[in-house]
């Protein structure tokens, strides 16, 4: 634990402190989305090199009466990291035109996102009766015991894929512990795929996911009192395919020492020494169906799109 004299840290200043000491450094990937870092990443999804948000929701309009049909009704939708709800409209409308008063229940984080995410359905699908859940997911997922009726939990955008596996099936299993028999798991999965379609997605000729990761800088300057010249840093983003993930790295171009005042920190990088910042794991079917069996639950049916670049999966309980 660090001395928190004065003015309190941040709770993920013990994290940060731990990442940069070890000796392959690295840093939260939640560290990402503040204001400026979710702007930007909102601008990653319209970005050509970036297939997978719009990969996602043309499975959503291509597919979503079938998703409709295999999951049954009546049903109330829990989305969990819902964020502002941009790609849900299509999903609900194909249960709201077969169900009365369809209950949708946004869950995130960040109430703000949760506002936007009310007026988003309202315009999107106005028959649906929008609840939205402010929830930390660390601190469990006990709130879908409060949502009555028989229930489908969507987890979409690859969200998932932050996560090593213990973590991923962990967070799978406390999901559906909660969970009651014949509620439903919707899971998106970004797919592998050839290297070349990968990298890209991760390092756009714009610089946009560039500025994303080092925004991450940005934030250790503000909040920690931080000296990082973003400038003596360049976005580093590999193909990992023994892991089967993305890897992306902030990579220092010289011998630097980098100090945190309000952490008593100062960090010594060697040229070329890299921190580590996100993991962005691709799945094949193999690996999505023994995610979710060793998770407790049974994937029923998967939808793709046409070049199987992403994956929307039906796991019931
Ligand atoms: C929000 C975790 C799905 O892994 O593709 C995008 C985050 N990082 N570009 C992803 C991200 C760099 C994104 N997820």
């Amino acid at each position: 634990m660090i001395a928190r004299a004065l003015v309190a840290l941040p709770e993920y200043a013990d994290e940060v402190v731990q990442g940069l000491n070890s000796a392959r450094k690295t840093l939260p990937c939640k560290l990402f989305y503040d204001d400026r870092g979710s702007a930007l990443f909102e601008e990653i999804t319209r970005l050509d090199e970036y297939y997978p948000t719009r990969t996602e929701l043309e499975i959503l309009r291509d597919r979503s009466r079938e998703i409709a049909q295999a999951v049954g009704l009546p049903v109330s939708i829990v989305e969990l990291g819902a964020g502002t709800a941009t790609k849900t409209g299509t999903l609900l409308n194909a249960f709201a035109c077969r169900q009365m008063r369809l209950k949708y229940f946004p869950v995130d984080i960040s109430s703000a996102a949760l506002g936007d995410a009310k007026k988003r359905i309202k315009m999107d699908c106005p028959a649906a009766v929008v609840k939205p859940v402010v929830a930390d997911f660390a601190h469990g997922f006990g709130f879908l015991k409060n949502i009555p009726n028989r229930k489908l939990v969507l987890y979409l955008g690859s969200s998932i894929g932050n996560f090593d596996w213990n973590d991923a099936t962990a967070m799978l299993r406390n999901v559906r512990e909660q969970l009651s028999p014949g509620d439903g798991l919707l899971l998106g999965t970004d797919m592998v795929k050839p290297a070349d379609i990968l990298v890209p997605a991760y390092d756009d000729a714009q610089g946009i996911t560039a500025e994303f990761n080092k925004n991450i800088l940005m934030r250790l300057n503000r909040e920690f009192g931080g000296d990082f010249d973003l400038s003596s840093f360049c976005h580093v983003a590999e193909w990992n395919p023994l892991r089967s993930r993305m890897e992306i790295y902030l990579e220092s171009l010289r011998t630097q020492i980098v100090s945190l005042k309000a952490l008593s920190l100062a960090i010594r990088f060697g040229a070329g020494e890299r921190i580590h910042t996100e993991n962005s794991y691709k799945y094949t079917l193999q690996m999505v169906e023994q995610m979710l069996c060793v998770s407790g639950s049974k994937l029923e049916k998967s939808w793709f799109d046409r070049r199987k670049w992403f994956g929307l999966h039906l796991a019931r309980v």
